[in-house]
C-alpha cells in the first residue's frame, strides 16, 4: 500500500493556488472518502465505519480545533438526530482543561486534517486515560492522533497543501455523516429504508459538487470583488448552516484578512443586530429547509435596518422568498445530509476569490501554519 502522498503528485496543476486546486478536487476526495465507508450496490453503510461501538456508547465526546472543530459541530447534529446519542463537543483548547466528568461507557472522536495538532492530541490522551474509546476522523494514517487512537477513520482527502482547509473539511463531513449513520443504524435509530435512502443521498454528492463549482464560480469572482472592498462580515445560519456560517467566516479572516464573524441566525436580535449598516455585508445561508421561514424573518430584521444581504439557498428558497438582496447564490435542492457539503462550496470559493482580489498569500496566510504541534 503506497501512501497517500507518494500517490498523489504535489503540484498546483492548472491552478494559480493550491487552495483553488484542493476545491475543485473535492468531488473526487468525496468519492474517495465516500468508498472507504459505504457500499454504493447495496447503498448501505459499510464495515469500516462500525470500527467503534457505538451501539453500547451512552454518549459521545467531539473535540477538534478550527475548521476540524467546525466539522465537529456539524457531526453533532448528525450523531444525536440519527444515533440519539448525546454529544459533548468543545475546541481542544478548552475542552483539555475543563477536566469534563467522563465515562469508560462514551466514546469520543478526535477530528483532525495533521493528526499532529497538540490541543486535539491532549484530549485524546485525557479521554483515553478515562477509559474511552478513541476514534481519530484524520488525512494522516500515520500521524500521531491516529497511532494513539483505538479505531482510524480515514478522510481520504489526499495531501491538503493549502494552510486554509476546503477539501479536508468536506471529507470530514462525508466521514462523520457515514459514521453518524452507521451508529444510527448500530442503535436501531435508523431504519434499513433510511440508511438506503441517506446513502443514496451521499453517493450523489460527487456528482452535485462538481455541477455546483462550474455553476457558481463566475459569479463568485464578480461578489468577491465587492466583498475584497469591506471591512467586517457577518455569516449567519441555522441547524447545520450554524457551523458553516462559522466556518465560511473563518475562511474569509484566514486567507483575506478581513474581520468576519459566523453567528446562529436566532442570536441576531440577542445582539449581533446592533452591528447591521449598509457596511457589512449579511451572508446567510439558508437551503430551504426546516428553518428557511425562521430564517428569512431574521433577513427581513437585516433588510429593515439597511443591511444587504448575500442569500446563499437553493432553487426551493431563492424562489420563496422575495426580500431584496446584494446577490443570491441559488445552489441545486438538495437532502439535508448533504447540505452542509454542498453550501461549503460558495463559502470556500467566496473566501478564495476574495483573497485573490486582496492579493494575499493564499495558500499560506501570514502568522498561520498548516499544523499547530504546540499549544
Ligand atoms: C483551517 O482552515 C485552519 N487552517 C485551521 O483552523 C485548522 O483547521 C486547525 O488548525 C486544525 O488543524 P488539524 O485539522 O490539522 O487538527
Amino acid at each position: 500500500q503506497i501512501s497517500q502522498a507518494t500517490a498523489y503528485v504535489v503540484d498546483k496543476g492548472n491552478h494559480r493556488h493550491f487552495m483553488e486546486k484542493e476545491i475543485y478536487e473535492q468531488p473526487e476526495v468525496i468519492s474517495h472518502a465516500l468508498s472507504h465507508y459505504v457500499d454504493f450496490a447495496e447503498n448501505t453503510i459499510g464495515a469500516n465505519a462500525a470500527a467503534i461501538d457505538f451501539k453500547a456508547a451512552t454518549g459521545l465526546a467531539i473535540s477538534a480545533c478550527g475548521t476540524a472543530y467546525l466539522a465537529g459541530l456539524v457531526g453533532k447534529y448528525w450523531f444525536e438526530r440519527y444515533a440519539r446519542l448525546p454529544v459533548e463537543i468543545d475546541v481542544a483548547s478548552e475542552f483539555r482543561y475543563r477536566e469534563m466528568p467522563l465515562s469508560p461507557s462514551q466514546a469520543a472522536l478526535f477530528i483532525s486534517q495533521s493528526g499532529e495538532t497538540a490541543d486535539t492530541l491532549a484530549c485524546l490522551r485525557y479521554c483515553r486515560d478515562n477509559g474511552l474509546k478513541i476514534g481519530a476522523v484524520v488525512n494522516v494514517r500515520e500521524s500521531t492522533i491516529a497511532r494513539e487512537s483505538d479505531a482510524v477513520f480515514p478522510i481520504m482527502a489526499g495531501p491538503e497543501i493549502g494552510v486554509a482547509s476546503t477539501k479536508a473539511f468536506t471529507c470530514q463531513l462525508a466521514v462523520l455523516a457515514a459514521l453518524a449513520i452507521g451508529a444510527g443504524k448500530a442503535r436501531g435509530t435508523v431504519s434499513a429504508d433510511e440508511e438506503r435512502a441517506l446513502v443514496r443521498h451521499l453517493a450523489e454528492m460527487p456528482r452535485i459538487m462538481s455541477r455546483v463549482l462550474n455553476l457558481i464560480q463566475p459569479q463568485m469572482e464578480s461578489l468577491s470583488r465587492e466583498l475584497s472592498k469591506c471591512k467586517d462580515v457577518l455569516y449567519l445560519g441555522r441547524g447545520t448552516s450554524f457551523p458553516l456560517a462559522m466556518e465560511g467566516a473563518l475562511k474569509l479572516k484566514e486567507i483575506s484578512y478581513i474581520h468576519a464573524e459566523g453567528y446562529a441566525a436566532g442570536e441576531l436580535k440577542h445582539g449581533p443586530i446592533a452591528l447591521i449598516d449598509e457596511n457589512m455585508p449579511v451572508i446567510v445561508i439558508a437551503p430551504y429547509d426546516r428553518f428557511f421561514e425562521k430564517t428569512v424573518s431574521n433577513m427581513q430584521e437585516v433588510a429593515a435596518r439597511g443591511g444587504r444581504i448575500i442569500f446563499i439557498t437553493d432553487e426551493a428558497g431563492a424562489a420563496a422568498s422575495k426580500l431584496p438582496t446584494m446577490a443570491t447564490i441559488t445552489l441545486p435542492v438538495v437532502d439535508e445530509i448533504i447540505a452542509p457539503m454542498i453550501f461549503s462550496l460558495p463559502i470556500q470559493l467566496l473566501a478564495y476569490h476574495t483573497a485573490v482580489f486582496m492579493g494575499t498569500d493564499v495558500d499560506q496566510p501570514r502568522n498561520l501554519a498548516k499544523s499547530v504541534t504546540v499549544e
